[in-house]
């Protein structure tokens, strides 16, 4: 009785999420369509851009997904779905963070985990410069939600299309940042070392040649957990398709930051975008036209939209959504990633506890801007003294009703801003 009552429920669910795809589907290639120049089809293009001139072979790939995954969701009996969704199955993390949020470091948390871990540092990079001269960007949240369904399965297969130059035989000559992944410079994974790729592939303990993908698909579906960092999802309901599809077991941890902290992390590791910003705000201007003033706006709006979204709490994020202030992980580091670990049912391992350990009490390597290694109550606070008071102000501003929902306070004048007795993170809870 009560498997039957699952199975009727389990497609109706599969229902609901086709109809969904099959429109989002239909209104990107309507987009496409209506495009008046198709645009060069090179070798490295994917699929998505290739559907103005081999129109259906971007649908019939994901229709298959789809297709694929109504078969598996309406085999699977209720106890195999309860086991799945508990303790036996994959877990899958996503954390979803904006630059200067500390997302290298929480990513490493799970990256250090140990064997039983398969983690990716920013997969999306790749779908991002490859998608920006062929799509309008409006495309790219359903394409970064579609690949990160592929390798949360642990297939490759969508991932390839914008990796460039393109695989040959599933082997990548090139990938983001792969260093940063502890699973991909495994043995099983690392081919020999070819000297051209030698500035690219070098992994921790030793010089990997290109990846092939076929092993690395292996390694992933061999491995219990999967985490995955990006800063490019800024949209907590894209992943709703996500979070619902059974066989990934996903749970979202989202990661914010004082938009005053970001802001000045940003000033000086990207210094010259900033230069317009500064001067403006050295004449008391408000840098109402300038780009980084957008991105910031926008990046404080998305942060609130999807922190609102995720505390509310709907039915289909229940469990699956946590948020975590940066602040709070700097000043309780073993504690806060301990917390998250729990959330994601994933035991919190030795190695990653010492890893944290190492890594938040040493002032070594302080200047790096893109090293995890600080002491990180100290670097949590630097920002107030590198940001002008008028500036601070500037960005309360605009990002008013997102810091107080994070519980930043406001700095009324210049000597509170670096009065290092006021905390400028009031203690909040989340749930
Ligand atoms: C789609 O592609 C096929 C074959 O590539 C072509 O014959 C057809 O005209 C295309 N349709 C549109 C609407 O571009
Ligand atoms: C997916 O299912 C639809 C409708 O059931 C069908 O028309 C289509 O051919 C299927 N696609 C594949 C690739 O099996
Ligand atoms: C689901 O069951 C059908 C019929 O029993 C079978 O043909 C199909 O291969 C199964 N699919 C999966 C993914 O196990
Ligand atoms: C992208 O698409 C949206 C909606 O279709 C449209 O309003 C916008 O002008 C497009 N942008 C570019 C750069 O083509
Ligand atoms: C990649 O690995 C697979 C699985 O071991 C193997 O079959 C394939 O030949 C390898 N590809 C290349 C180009 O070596
Ligand atoms: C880290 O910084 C804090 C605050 O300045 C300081 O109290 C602490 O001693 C530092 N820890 C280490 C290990 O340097
Ligand atoms: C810093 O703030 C504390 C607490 O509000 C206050 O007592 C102290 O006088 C302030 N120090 C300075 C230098 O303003």
């Amino acid at each position: 009785m009560g498997i039957k009552y699952a199975v009727v429920f389990v497609f109706i669910v599969a229902l609901v999420i086709i109809e969904k795809e099959s429109n989002i589907i239909s209104r990107m290639s309507d987009k496409m369509m209506q495009r008046q120049t198709p645009p060069q089809t090179t070798q490295s293009s994917p699929d998505y851009s290739k559907t103005t001139t081999n129109n259906l072979t971007a649908l019939d790939m994901l229709l298959s997904k789809v297709n694929a995954s109504e078969e598996s969701r309406t085999n699977q009996t209720e106890e195999r779905r309860e086991e799945e969704l508990q303790n036996g199955g994959r877990k899958n993390i996503l954390l979803m963070a904006t630059t200067r949020s500390g997302s290298s470091f929480m990513g490493e948390v799970f990256n250090q985990h140990g064997k039983n871990m398969f983690y990716l540092f920013e997969p999306l990079w790749h779908v991002q410069y490859t998608s920006i001269k062929t799509y309008n960007s409006s495309f790219l949240p359903a394409i970064y939600r579609d690949v990160l369904q592929g390798l949360f399965l642990c297939d490759f297969s969508l991932l390839e299309k914008f990796l460039s130059p393109p695989p040959q035989d599933h082997v990548a000559t090139w990938l983001f940042r792969r260093y940063s992944s502890l699973s991909l410079c495994e043995e099983q994974v690392c081919t020999p070392f070819v000297k051209e790729v030698f500035e690219r592939f070098r992994c921790p303990n030793q010089q990997c040649g290109p990846l092939n993908l076929t092993l690395a698909s292996q390694l992933c579906l061999s491995k219990q957990y999967q985490a995955i960092k990006t800063v490019r999802v800024h949209q907590l309901e894209m992943l709703r398709p996500l979070v619902e599809d059974p066989r990934l077991n996903v749970k979202i941890i989202q990661l914010v930051r004082d938009p005053r902290a970001i802001l000045a992390s940003r000033m000086v590791v990207f210094s010259t975008k900033y230069q317009t910003l500064k001067s403006l705000v050295q004449d008391g201007q408000v840098p109402e036209n300038d780009e980084e003033w957008k991105a910031l706006q926008g990046n404080c709006d998305n942060m609130k939209r999807s922190a609102e979204l995720g505390l509310s709490q709907p039915r289909w994020l229940r469990k699956s959504y946590m948020l975590m202030r940066y602040e709070d992980v700097t000043r309780n580091p073993v504690e806060r990633v301990e917390e998250m670990y729990r959330f994601t049912g994933i035991p919190f391992s030795p190695e990653a506890r010492e890893w944290i350990l190492r890594n938040t009490q040493t002032t070594q390597n302080a200047d790096d801007f893109f090293s995890t290694q600080r002491n990180s109550s100290e670097q949590a606070e630097k920002w107030r003294y590198s940001i002008p008071f008028t500036l601070a102000q500037a960005v309360q501003r605009l990002c008013g009703p997102t810091m107080k929902l994070f519980g930043y306070k406001f700095v009324n004048d210049a000597k509170m801003l670096v009065n290092k007795s006021v905390s400028l993170c009031e203690d909040k809870t989340f749930h």
